[in-house]
């Protein structure tokens, strides 16, 4: 036994408490590279490591520990970048925590110097500086010649932080970077990574890692994080996994399909509106469809399809009305309507609400991602269901993620291709899943059963008869022949490359033109 360890011994019998608090302060610093990967990275003698981890896999950890390895040696200049504030600040504790005693000339910045806008600098005895920067803000990261960076949650940060500010300041001294990050998609994170894997690129290394590999994570954790999740976004977050732009986000398993027809007048054969409905409504701009798309609350079936192109919104706002009625006749206790409120919908919003309605606006852009999300978990995991109808299966299967350069995801059709049926079904999704049956707040009797029809204004009554020819576009039925689709929609079928009859032409007003 060395000398140190019997001084210790001798302060555990002589004074039991100053070991205690000796001990907690020597535990809370000083972290053991767990075995799941953090002794690969931290042991590499390459001078850029590329680390591809899953969500808290311990990124942060052995970074922290890296860098501060690195003030062993007098006169360095550090530098930890992370894509924001509030990242950086996570780091800033992490190195705080893991630093020694009496190491720093001055004491440390109070981290509250980051919402400052302030800088945040460490200063060793050695010389030895160490700044903390979010990519942000990259204006004060000029000019310096770096011994080593640390850039956490590097594929979140812009590519020219790398590039054209971290890189070339590592020149003058050869110094070396620790890129760490959970993946977003193949940008230039991934680029780097893939130097790292190239054994030509003899001065990279890389590395991949789930979150499961983690040790120190309670057991189950992992597997739990990645159940509430997507499967693409576990891909990614959990398994770091590189999803290619344009990956698919609805996975689409034939039980989560509702196969039952949909009627003419837009309820679903088999499921009645019954309690309360939902109707995700997504309004036509320029050139698209309006498609209205119902579920109950209940079990979230679907009960309710409609589509339509090219129509003025007096008649959209005509068939919503028309929609609700049809559901309230035809059991529904109440109806919400979910539209989307950017894009000048909130005067439809507003008009709709005038009438009576219990409507909810939503600002689509802004709530897409999460909408995405929910919905595209949901399906997986059988809390939400798709009508298996020929052209939403089109859509959803086309609908897709891409990330941008600077790691934010985004959510579309195809270039020039539609959405709107996906956009309605996530509209409704949201307002089954976040919104309440309005009226229910009391729970008495009368205001459970009262009907929210009486609500609506006199005018909806008035319109007794309701036409559905419009909802069956022949030119949307790809099985129907024409003669089959005209017969669908009740008209006499004729044959378009025989002149009309007169009789034909003088009972059918569309024939001229
Ligand atoms: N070597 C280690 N020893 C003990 N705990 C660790 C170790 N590495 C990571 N952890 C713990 O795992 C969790 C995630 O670590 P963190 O570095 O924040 O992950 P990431 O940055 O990858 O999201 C934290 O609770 C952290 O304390
Ligand atoms: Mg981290």
């Amino acid at each position: 036994m060395d000398a140190n360890a019997q001084k210790l011994l001798d302060l555990a019998a002589e004074n039991p408490a100053a070991f205690q608090r000796l001990m907690e302060m020597v535990k809370g610093k000083t972290i053991e590279l767990h075995d799941g990967g953090q002794k690969d990275v931290f042991y590499s003698k390459a001078r850029f490591k590329v680390m591809n981890c899953g969500r808290r896999w311990g990124k942060t950890v052995v970074a922290a520990k890296i860098i501060i390895s690195k003030t062993r040696k007098k006169n360095q200049m550090l530098w930890w970048v992370a894509p924001t504030y509030k990242i950086v600040k996570r780091g800033y504790d992490e190195v705080l925590r893991q630093l020694p005693d009496g190491v720093l000339a001055k004491a440390a910045p109070p981290s509250s110097n980051f919402d400052a806008g302030r800088s945040v600098i460490l200063h060793f005895t050695n010389g030895t500086k160490m700044e903390f920067y979010s990519a942000e803000r990259p204006e004060g990261m000029l000019g310096a010649a770096v011994d080593f960076a640390v850039l956490d949650e590097a594929a979140i940060m812009k590519p020219h932080i790398w590039n054209q500010i971290i890189s070339p300041t590592l020149i003058d001294h050869e110094g070396g970077a620790l890129m760490i990050s959970t993946p977003r998609g193949r940008n230039w994170f991934y680029k780097a990574w893939l130097k790292g894997q190239d054994s030509a690129e003899k001065l990279w290394a890389s590395w991949t890692f789930t979150t499961q590999d983690n040790p120190t994570l309670p057991p189950g954790e992992a597997d739990r994080m990645a159940e509430d999740m997507p499967q693409m976004e576990a891909d990614q977050e959990i398994y770091a996994k590189w999803l290619a732009a344009g990956s698919s986000v609805f996975l689409l398993d034939y039980d989560r399909l509702q196969d039952a027809a949909i009627l003419r007048d837009g309820l679903i054969d088999g499921y009645p509106p019954k309690g309360h409905v939902v109707l995700g409504i997504d309004l036509a701009r320029t050139n698209d469809y309006t498609v209205i798309y119902g579920a109950r609350m209940a079990d979230r079936k679907n009960c309710y399809f409609e589509r339509m192109r090219g129509v003025a919104w007096e008649e959209q706002r005509r068939r919503i009305k028309r929609a609700v009625r049809t559901c309230m006749r035809n059991g529904a206790s109440g109806v919400t309507l979910i539209v989307d409120e950017g894009n000048a919908g909130d005067v439809i919003v507003e008009d709709l609400e005038e009438a009576g309605y219990d409507v909810v606006g939503i600002n689509f852009t802004t709530h897409k991602a999460n909408m995405v999300r929910l919905l595209a978990n949901d399906l997986e995991r059988g809390r939400a269901f798709v009508l298996n109808e020929p052209v939403g299966l089109v859509e959803f299967e086309a609908y897709m993620m891409d990330v941008t350069p600077g790691g934010r995801y985004t959510y579309s059709a195809p270039e020039g291709e539609h959405d709107d049926i996906v956009s309605a079904k996530m509209l409704q999704h949201h307002g089954v899943v976040n919104e309440g049956v309005p009226g229910l707040t009391v729970l008495n009797e009368e205001t459970v059963a009262a009907p929210r029809i009486d609500d609506h204004d006199d005018e909806w009554y008035e319109d007794d008869e309701d036409g559905y020819d419009d909802l069956i576009d022949p030119d949307e039925s790809p099985e129907l022949d024409d003669a089959q689709a005209a017969d669908a929609v009740g008209l006499a079928y004729r044959d378009p490359t025989q002149p009309p009859s007169p009789q034909e032409l003088m009972q059918r007003p569309d024939l001229w033109f």
